[in-house]
């Protein structure tokens, strides 16, 4: 029987660290705010001319391609989640494919928000069981900073986001003790536009795009109806958790580390209550780097792994609900 494991993970933030206390200086907010409703105290910012979505992203991967015990030409699939990608088209995983040396491996882009890297582990390990492929690269990486309005207009979003990357190398094994047990994928279409970013659009002007602009400076930035994300993400998490729980016959009690998309720190610790975890069962990093979308879920179960809170045979439970809506959770046996 074919299953699908984590062999390899690696993660890269920008070193631009931009505190709550740099954002007052932009903005009518305060260290006190950010922190009360998101617990974010800082976040890292790109550097133009250094950093892009997909050099993030090859950094991100030469970490657990090297960890995974192999080499680059090993790879034989790339999956890449990013609604922040550095061309409109294509899509940075061939950027990051180029940047990798890797050649003639498929690349297939997600877009799934927040959502997108439980998306992307979990089509890596169809391919995987099904025997089509052995070593899948799979990537979240996000430049959140330029879509963010650093004004009184937009404080409510600006404050959240923040960019990084991070990747994982999903490896065929037989071994069944330690392998992705599940993966639930879902999405509701009717909120499309609760959490959204509007503009460049293909639809919204007959003619050339950018020559109906007429200087709309917002049209790109994203918006959020905060109330309703924050109502819905509370309900999804712990049910897109408990399906996976249930798929394997496993209770809350039998998960050692829960790693939540990092949304909201507020929105992890209404679900880590829901759960019923202690807080050491539970990974926080938001503190540091603010919601990097498709990112936050490896770069958080990265900084969990290095740091030891992940351990042979530990039961992962990796979680997400983001702008779509989209949600899923993946179980993994470590
Ligand atoms: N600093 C200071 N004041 C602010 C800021 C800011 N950055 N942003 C908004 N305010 C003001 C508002 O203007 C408003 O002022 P008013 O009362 O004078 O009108 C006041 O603060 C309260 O605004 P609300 O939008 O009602 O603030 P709320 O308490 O709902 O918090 C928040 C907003 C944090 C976004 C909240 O709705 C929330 O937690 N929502 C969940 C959404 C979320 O976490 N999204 C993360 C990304 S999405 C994802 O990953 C799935």
């Amino acid at each position: 029987m074919l299953y699908s494991r984590i062999a390899g993970i690696g993660h890269y933030v920008p070193e631009n660290i931009i505190s709550n206390q740099h954002l007052e200086t932009l903005m009518d907010t305060s260290d006190a705010w950010i922190t009360e409703r998101t617990g974010i105290k800082e976040r890292r910012y790109f550097t133009l001319g250094k950093d892009t979505n997909a050099s993030m992203a090859t950094e991100a991967a030469k970490i657990a391609i090297e960890r995974a015990g192999i080499s680059a030409e090993d790879i034989d699939f790339i999956v890449y989640a990013t609604i922040t990608p550095d061309y409109y088209f294509p899509g940075p995983g061939f950027v990051m494919q180029r940047n990798l040396g890797i050649q003639n491996a498929g690349v297939l882009d997600i877009r799934d928000q927040c959502s997108g890297f439980i998306y992307a582990l979990s089509t890596a390990d169809q391919f995987i069981r099904s025997g089509m492929y052995k070593n899948i690269l799979v990537v979240g990486a996000e430049i959140q900073s330029t879509f963010l309005n650093p004004s009184n207009e937009g404080r409510g979003v600006a404050v959240i986001f923040g960019d990084g990357a991070g990747a994982v190398v999903v490896q065929a094994t037989e071994d069944k003790n330690h392998r992705i047990l599940s993966t639930h994928l879902h999405a509701d279409g009717r909120y499309a536009e609760d959490l959204y970013v509007k503009e460049p659009s293909s639809s919204s002007s007959a003619g050339r795009f950018y020559d109906n602009l007429v200087n709309d400076k917002t049209s790109g930035d994203v918006i959020m109806n905060g109330n309703a994300v924050f109502k819905h993400a509370v309900v999804r998490f712990p049910e897109v958790i408990r399906e996976a729980l249930d798929k394997n016959g496993l209770q809350a009690e039998d998960i050692d580390l829960l790693v939540p998309h990092q949304a909201n720190l507020r929105i992890s610790e209404y679900v880590r209550q829901q759960m019923g975890l202690p807080e050491e069962k539970v990974m926080n990093n938001i503190q540091k780097y603010g919601n990097t979308t498709a990112a936050s879920i490896p770069i958080a179960l990265c900084e969990a792994w290095e740091t030891g809170r992940i351990k042979d045979g530990d039961l992962v439970c990796l979680a997400a609900f983001g702008s779509g809506f989209t949600w899923g959770s993946a179980l993994i046996r470590w």
